[in-house]
């Protein structure tokens, strides 16, 4: 399995052409200049898997038009390669073998019902998209997984985390429910509009994270919350590394719970500034944190912040810097965001490695005597309440093989400190690899078996090791 034997890639054009009559002309695409952009994500150049020659990109209208592509490319035997935003960072959606690019983008509509604070959107529309919805009925929907065009589908099959998921969690703690296409065609929806819902395996927490090989995600049940009357963000810089992440599990032991607690060098954070054109504003001290408390009244949110300002004093903190305008915190939190984009094109590849939260320090420091073993600086930024960290390997860290052994070592030491090799970014295509250093012969023979149960003819986002 896993490779292109077994499929029929002569029935392509065919299946091309029942399609167009099914679903319209325009949305069965084969001119290749039309199809390129939805061939690639986001995962830096060196490490980003090349797309097959022969594709079709096809735009479903509905769930019907999802499950029909399906069902005719099961019964034909062609890969299929969901695609959302193309945000990815580890190669998930990229189409490595001959068939058809599934895009939902069509299918983006978004219902906001606020007496059950929850969302029934389509798997085509944006974070942005959801972020609106939510606003505009007075709701919030807080975790930011970065880039704002990625989409539903994507954000569910990928369980994306980012800047934000301290407070309430990653993405898997958003879905109440899901419709989804299996690649027979027929449709399945899995829990609802439930706070508690205890019938059967659930198969809906398998499915989230499960990078579009199991099932087409159509629509999901999302969890909103009511909107925050009152936010701010504190950028904390200090002298010392050490200083800093000493904080975080200090903050949190003290009772106050902020959206998010990031990590940044004031390098790097300042690098990601002016590549937006902007200014980072507060240039002090080697490392920063960026903590983003919210409540629904400022007395509230004013004492949670002179707590987090004690905590950080008595860790040598040398200033606390306090926005409270929206328009400022926007602008932290989108360069912030950008923080990759600006040191993307100098990069072999970004890593995600995550560890018992109070365990990051450690996690720098062998980072750092990996760095100083093969004599290249390694940037680091990440989510240091979720004690996710993201470590890049720049182009200048010598030949292939030795990226190889440095991103091996990052993996053991994180692994040795009870982590893991991917806490946000996915196994996708380019982790693959590496996937039996954390889970056994046994985990990937269920796996594996899951797998087949779902998709017999391996046609979903086929990979090496299901
Ligand atoms: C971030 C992406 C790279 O945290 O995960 O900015
Ligand atoms: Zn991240």
């Amino acid at each position: 399995m896993g490779n292109d034997s077994g499929y029929n890639i002569v029935a392509l054009d065919d299946v091309a052409a029942r399609l167009r009559k099914m679903l319209g002309e325009e949305w069965v695409i084969t001119e290749r200049e039309l199809i390129e952009s939805y061939l690639s994500d986001e995962t830096p150049e060196p490490v980003k898997p090349k797309p097959a020659e022969r594709l079709i990109l096809v735009k479903p209208a509905s769930t019907e038009e999802v499950s029909l592509t399906l069902k005719l490319a099961n019964e034909n035997k062609i890969p299929v390669f969901p695609v959302g935003g193309r945000t990815g960072l580890a190669g998930g959606c990229i189409p490595t073998i001959p068939g058809i690019v599934l895009s939902l983008e069509r299918m983006n509509k978004i219902e906001v019902d606020e007496e059950n604070l929850m969302a029934v959107a389509e798997a085509g529309a944006t974070l942005r998209d959801l972020i609106r919805a939510a606003e505009g009925a007075g709701l919030f929907f807080p975790p930011h997984p970065g880039d704002e065009s990625a989409q539903i589908g994507g954000l569910i099959a990928t369980n994306a985390g980012g800047v934000r998921a301290v407070k309430y969690g990653v993405i898997r703690n958003y879905i109440k429910g899901l419709e989804v296409v299996l690649p027979s065609g027929e449709v399945l929806n899995v829990g609802g509009k439930l706070l508690k819902n205890n019938v059967g395996y659930d198969l809906m927490q398998l499915i989230i994270g499960s990078e579009g090989t199991l099932c087409v995600i159509t629509k999901a049940v999302i969890k909103l919350f009511p909107k925050s009357q009152c936010m701010v963000t504190l950028i904390v810089p200090f002298n010392s590394r050490s200083d800093a992440l000493k904080s975080v599990p200090e903050i949190l032991r003290s009772g106050v719970t902020p959206l998010a607690i990031e990590y940044v060098q004031l390098n790097e954070i300042k690098r990601a500034a002016e590549h937006l054109g902007e200014r980072w504003p507060i240039e002090k001290g080697f490392a920063q944190l960026i903590i983003m408390l919210d409540g629904m009244r400022w007395e509230e949110v004013l004492s949670a912040c002179e707590e987090v300002a004690r905590v950080c004093q008595s860790y040598n903190a040398i200033d606390v810097l306090i926005a409270d305008s929206q328009r400022e915190q926007n602008r932290i939190l989108r360069i912030r965001s950008n923080m990759y984009t600006a040191i993307k094109r100098e990069l072999v590849d970004i890593l995600d490695v995550t560890v018992p939260p109070a365990r990051l320090g450690d996690l720098m420091n062998a980072v750092d005597e990996i760095a100083a073993k093969y004599g290249i600086y390694l940037p680091v930024y990440g989510h240091a309440g979720d004690g996710n960290l993201h470590v890049h390997i720049m182009r200048d860290a010598a030949s292939m093989d030795i990226v190889e052994k440095i991103r091996h070592e990052i993996y053991m030491a994180a692994i040795k400190l009870g982590g893991t090799i991917t806490g946000e970014h996915g196994i996708g295509k380019i982790r693959v690899k590496s996937l039996n250093l954390l889970l056994n012969e046994k985990y990937i023979e269920l796996m594996r078996f899951i797998k087949r149960v779902f998709d017999p003819n391996n046609i979903l986002n086929p990979r090496d090791y299901l």
